[in-house]
Order: structure tokens, then C-alpha cells, then sequence
């Protein structure tokens, strides 16, 4: 036992690990662990390894010495690759605004172990890592920092940081009138609301790093730095400054696949903007346009989400070009009420993209499950006043994670589109396994690894 009794293993993490403390060289020997036959499986290894991370934090951190080689299947290079970042992703916290941090660290991890070829996915690993604790640091920073102007500013330095490292990255940020000129009135619709205090921003960042290909990836991450619910005002919105997880997924997967100089063009684009209410803001029946020419109903003004991503779906498609477009966000409460607050949940009509997105979730440890694009509950989505309405008034039918899929199919025009709804794991105020309290950095290693199998294709 580790510190008396302090620590309280799940009888999963017991399996995997057992461990000596010798002052404060913690020594985890990994045994019993099973190769991953499903995203199940590798979740439960991931969940079971941050417990025992988690303990050696909780009994005052420290050294960490882990002996790989009485587990052979954490010899698979692509389990040690999300181990390798573990003792960093559980070290991590939120706590810059306290007084007194707490001084218990893990300070250092030592892999041990007799294989000679894991060298390389020790390197991956804590590259894809360190893209989920930037997605995880964005989340958590509040609007003090974390306006639609801050997560651009966010987005430039990361950029540059990378462009400083001579890869092929460059971004741009285009302000409310080029917005307008663009025609962008949907996602402005939704901005006007906080138009005065905190202005929309256009965020577009490209990495070419397949210049000989025309083909263009564009991820889409929702970027509301804070959710309101706007007119159609939330009761509780304690957690709504996580409404640009999307972003910040896109975001930190963007840098792992440039640091990993994947032969891809990738471009994420982020329509950030604040869903707050003012004299300014849109009210429940504006009828408004959008950038693909179609008008939408806004019957619901807390359903801004889709707004802002139908328009980013949009310029991906005319200004980018983009061959494929994927879109990634905390768009709805009914997604946890489906699948529940341990999956995201994943919509597409093209059976390529949804394999590769099971197959990156298996290797992120981060569970996503498929809803039906239910062709029968698209015509709820019909508005006799406009050409589509925003959301179903009562929703009598449920269904409201697909209904908000079905939304933003509308506007790929039959290009390839996969659809992430990743609301139910994007934060935590109270905690859940394996993440502790507050944002998870959820998706960025999920997004790597799907531009990685593409790619592999
Ligand atoms: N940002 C919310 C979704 C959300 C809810 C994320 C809970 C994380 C936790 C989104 O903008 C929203 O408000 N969706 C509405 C849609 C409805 C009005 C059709 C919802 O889920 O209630
Ligand atoms: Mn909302
Ligand atoms: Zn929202």
C-alpha cells in the first residue's frame, strides 16, 4: 500500500500496478495489463495507469520509477505512446489564480524497461500530450483571459511558436468587418449579443505540410468563450466558459500533427464569439441569413453552436477549398443524455471517416460513440418561414444531438463531413476519472490520431 492506506485502488487499477515508495522514489511495476482489443479496453489500461499516477500525486508526488517489462503488451508501441504522457497529463492543474499552490509534483518519470524500440513512441506520446494540455489550459482559463480576442491571440502564438521551429504553420485572424464582408451573418447573429465588449474573431490556422496535394483537411472547433444560452438564458451555466472545447481540441491537435510533420494539409478554423444578451442581441423568431445563402430560424438562441458552425463550415468550403471537413464542439446536453458523460458522440454518412475515428479513439483513449444521421427527423429541422430553423420547439421527437448533426450536414454540401459532439467529456467540475476537476483537454489526441490514420490511408 502506498502512504498507509491513503491510496484506494479500483479493483482495474489493482490488476495493472503495484508499487514500493522508498522516500520519494515511487517505483510502479506494471503487470497484468492486456493488450487493447477495443477503445473499451484501452480506456480502462489509460484509466487504470492515471489511478496509479494519481496515487503517487495524492501520497506527495515525487520520483516515479515505472517497470514496463512485467507487462510485454504495454511493449506495443502505440499503448506506451499514450502512457509516455500520463505522469504529465495527471500532474497537471489549474492553479494559477491560488494564493498557494500546492506543491506536490510528480517531478520525474523513468520508463524502465529492456525494449529498445520505444524511443520514438516515447517522443510522440508526450508531444500528443503536451496538445492535450494546451487544449486542457484553454479550456479552464476563464473570459478574464479566454475572450473570442484572447483564444485568437492563443491561436497566433501557437503559430508562430511553430513557424519559429521552421514548420509550414501560419495563421490568420480576420476581425467583425471582414466577417461581415464575408457574409458570415449567422455566426455574427450570434456575436452581436456582446458585439461592444468582446468582438467576434475569425481564427483560420494552416499547416501545409503536404504542399504537393491540393487536398485540404478542415477541423472546425466550436468557439464560444462563453455561453449564456443568450436570450433563451441558461439556469445553470457554471461551467459555459468550456463552450470553445472544440476549439481548443482542434487547436492542440493541430500542434502534435505539425510537430509530428504529418504529410497533411490541415486548417483549423475557429468562429469565436461570446452567446451573452444585450439591446444588440438576437432574440428567439429572428430570422436571420448565413454564409451559404441558406436562412435559419433562430428559435432557440441557447442553440448558437451550430450557428456559428454552419457559417465556419461554410468558409471552409468556399475560402479553403476544403476536401473533407470535420467539426468538433460542446454542442449539446442531449449528447449526454445519449451516450452519457464517458463518450463523445460521432455522426457522418461516410463509413472511411467514422472508421478512422473509432480507430483514433482506441489509440487517444478517448471513447466516442456513432449516432444515426436518422433521415426521418431531418424534416423537423424544416421552418415554413425560412429554409431551416435552428431547433425544434418542446423537441416532442428528442433526438436533440442529432438533430444538431443533421443541422450542420446541411451546410458540408454532401462533401465528406464528420461530426464531433464531444459536450458530455469536456469538463468536469467535480471530477471524473482519470482527469480530476475541470477540463479534460479532450479531443486533441483524438483529432491527432484520426489526421494520423488518414493519412495512413
Ligand atoms: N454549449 C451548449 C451545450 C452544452 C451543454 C455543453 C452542457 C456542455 C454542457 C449548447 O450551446 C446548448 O446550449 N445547447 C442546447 C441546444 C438546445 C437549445 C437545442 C442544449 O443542449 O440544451
Ligand atoms: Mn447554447
Ligand atoms: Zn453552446
Amino acid at each position: 500500500a502506498l502512504n498507509g492506506g491513503a491510496f484506494k485502488p479500483s479493483p482495474d487499477a489493482l490488476k495493472t500496478f503495484s508499487c514500493a515508495q522508498d522516500g520519494r522514489i515511487v517505483t510502479l511495476v506494471l503487470a497484468g495489463v492486456a493488450p487493447w482489443k477495443s477503445p473499451a479496453d484501452s480506456r480502462r489500461t489509460w484509466l487504470a495507469l492515471a489511478a496509479a499516477f494519481r496515487a503517487v500525486l495524492c501520497a506527495g508526488g515525487g520520483r516515479v520509477n515505472v517497470m514496463l517489462d512485467n507487462a510485454p503488451s504495454l511493449g506495443a508501441p502505440e499503448m506506451f505512446e499514450r502512457l509516455a504522457g500520463l505522469p504529465g497529463y495527471v500532474d497537471y492543474r489549474f492553479d494559477r489564480h491560488k494564493r498557494v499552490p500546492s506543491k506536490k509534483h510528480i517531478d520525474r518519470t523513468a520508463f524502465v524497461t529492456s525494449r529498445d524500440d520505444l524511443a520514438s513512441a516515447l517522443e510522440e506520446g508526450l508531444t500528443d500530450t503536451a496538445g492535450t494540455l494546451l487544449a486542457r489550459e484553454l479550456v479552464d482559463e476563464r473570459r478574464e483571459t479566454m475572450t473570442p480576442a484572447g483564444l485568437a491571440a492563443c491561436a497566433v502564438k501557437l503559430a508562430d511558436e511553430l513557424a519559429a521551429q521552421g514548420l509550414p504553420v501560419t495563421a490568420v485572424v480576420r476581425h467583425a468587418a471582414e466577417i461581415e464582408a464575408l457574409g458570415m451573418k449567422s455566426f455574427l447573429a450570434v456575436a452581436k449579443g456582446a458585439r461592444d465588449a468582446a468582438p467576434p474573431e475569425l481564427i483560420v490556422v494552416r499547416y501545409r505540410g503536404c504542399p504537393d496535394d491540393s487536398r485540404v483537411l478542415a477541423v472546425i472547433g466550436k468557439g464560444i468563450c462563453f455561453d449564456s444560452g443568450g436570450y433563451s438564458l441558461k439556469t445553470n451555466m457554471r461551467t459555459m466558459f468550456d463552450d470553445m472545447g472544440g476549439a481548443a481540441a482542434a487547436l492542440g491537435a493541430l500542434r502534435t500533427v505539425a510537430l509530428e510533420r504529418l504529410p497533411v494539409n490541415l486548417t483549423v478554423i475557429v468562429a469565436a464569439c461570446e452567446n451573452l444578451i444585450s439591446e444588440d442581441a438576437y432574440v428567439p423568431g429572428d430570422i436571420v441569413g448565413s454564409m451559404s445563402g441558406r436562412s435559419v430560424e433562430m428559435l432557440n438562441a441557447d442553440a448558437e453552436g451550430r450557428m456559428t458552425l454552419a457559417d465556419a463550415i461554410t468558409y471552409a468550403l468556399r475560402e479553403e477549398d476544403a476536401a473533407a471537413v470535420v467539426d468538433i464542439a460542446t454542442l449539446t446536453g442531449a449528447a449526454s443524455g445519449a451516450v452519457g458523460r464517458r463518450s463523445a458522440v460521432v455522426m457522418s454518412d461516410h463509413e472511411c471517416l467514422l472508421r478512422a475515428v473509432r480507430e483514433a479513439a482506441q489509440l487517444s483513449c478517448e471513447k466516442v460513440w456513432q449516432l444515426p444521421c436518422d433521415e426521418e427527423l431531418r424534416p423537423l429541422l424544416d421552418s415554413p418561414f425560412a429554409d431551416l430553423r435552428n431547433s425544434v420547439p418542446g423537441n416532442p421527437s428528442g433526438g436533440g444531438a442529432i438533430l444538431a448533426g443533421l443541422f450542420l450536414r446541411e451546410f458540408a454540401e454532401k462533401r465528406p463531413w464528420l461530426h464531433i459532439d464531444m459536450a458530455p467529456v469536456c469538463y468536469y467540475a467535480d471530477g471524473a476519472p482519470g482527469s480530476g476537476k475541470g477540463a479534460t483537454g479532450w479531443g486533441a489526441a483524438l483529432l491527432y490520431h484520426f489526421v494520423k490514420r488518414l493519412v495512413q490511408e
